[in-house]
């Protein structure tokens, strides 16, 4: 059977760091505060010149050096964005052009932040299902620039960057022992929609609008639902959570990643964390962390590797591969 292998990963950030400290001086809130409730202590933020095209058209590129490969390689741009150059045409197309690709397709995918997840899922049929050989699977986001300025209650959670995979159909057995995707398990469940939303959009207001979430109902939930579809991807790979290697959780909250590991039984030095450095980067989370773990050495080739995330919507996934 035919199995979706990452073949190579990169990421992409803005020039610009902001602490936390950064943050009193806009709103009313402390360095303590954001460390305390978050975990998070620094975020990039885009300078006028990077946008979600030129950020994710970096973090391919690193992607594809990793791999050893070159765009002509690639058949298929996926690209997870909810902060795309324009409203249309998809941001993957301009990544396409940027890349000098004139081959192949490319569009974006729009599950905020479980967008990766998503992705990573689509590609993986879309190579089994033989419609593409290699592709390019993207996570990025300038969430700064849809950001209310003036709510403490989210513009310092959040961060721009990008993360990008190369995954390449490869002949498997079928078996656990095989490399690549495993496991998925995707959910969503719109009578959460109003609880993290934009607050506008070309068919409603005709702006871009801001964010507006309700942070505390979003942490209620996000526990739960995460635990839900890695207990899911367990059940379908015939894995427990003692044979998992890594654990690569979207980067929302430190609370919200030490309490899932805790309640799935991962151990806590299996766990990657980067919040501390990004923030929120929504569909840039996971392929960012997932590129720190590789690029430091810890996942290694034959590696379980799990990636979770829930957002917006609600959406929520997991994904299970072998490295
Ligand atoms: O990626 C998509 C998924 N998103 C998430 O996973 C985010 C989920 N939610 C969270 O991470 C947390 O709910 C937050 C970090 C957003 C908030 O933490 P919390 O422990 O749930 O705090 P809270 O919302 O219950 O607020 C506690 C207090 C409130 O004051 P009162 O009402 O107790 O007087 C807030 O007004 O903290 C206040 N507060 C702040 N204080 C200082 C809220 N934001 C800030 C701030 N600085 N930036």
């Amino acid at each position: 059977m035919i199995r979706s292998i990452v073949r190579g990963v990169g990421c992409a950030l803005p020039r610009r760091s902001m602490k936390n400290s950064e943050f009193e001086a806009i709103v009313d809130t402390s360095d303590e505060w954001i460390t305390q409730r978050t975990g998070i202590r620094e975020r990039r933020i885009a300078d006028a010149d990077e946008t979600t095209a030129s950020l994710g058209e970096a973090a391919a590129r690193a992607a594809l050096d990793n791999a050893g490969l070159t765009p002509a390689d690639i058949d298929l741009i996926v690209l997870a964005t909810s902060t795309p150059n324009n409203t249309f045409p998809a941001t993957a197309v301009e990544i396409q052009e940027r890349l000098g690709m004139r081959h192949g397709f490319a569009f974006d995918m729009q599950a905020v932040c479980s967008g990766f997840v998503y992705a990573v899922t689509t590609t993986d049929l879309y190579l089994r299902g033989g419609q593409a050989k290699r592709a390019l699977v993207i996570g990025s986001e300038t969430f700064s620039r849809i950001l209310d300025w003036t709510d403490r209650g989210t513009c310092v959670l959040f961060g721009d960057g990008a993360g990008a995979v190369v995954l390449e159909a490869s002949e498997g057995q079928g078996a656990i022992a095989d490399r690549g995707i495993l496991a998925a398990s995707l959910r969503s469940d719109g009578v959460h929609k109003e609880k993290l939303f934009v607050d506008g959009g070309p068919s409603t207001t005709g702006t871009v609008g801001h964010l507006r979430m309700e942070g505390r109902e979003v942490f209620k939930h996000a526990v739960a639902m995460i635990t839900d579809v890695i207990e899911d991807v367990f059940r379908q790979a015939g894995i427990t959570a003692e044979e998992l290697d890594w654990f690569v959780p979207h980067q929302a909250n430190r609370r919200i990643i030490d309490a899932s590991a805790k309640k799935l039984g991962i151990a806590e030095e299996k766990v990657v964390v980067t919040v501390d450095r990004h923030g929120n980067t929504s569909a840039a989370s996971v392929p960012l962390a997932l590129t720190a773990a590789v690029t430091d050495g810890r996942i290694r080739k034959g590696d379980l590797v799990l990636l979770e995330a829930m957002g917006g919507g609600f959406t929520w996934g997991a994904v299970l591969l072998r490295w």
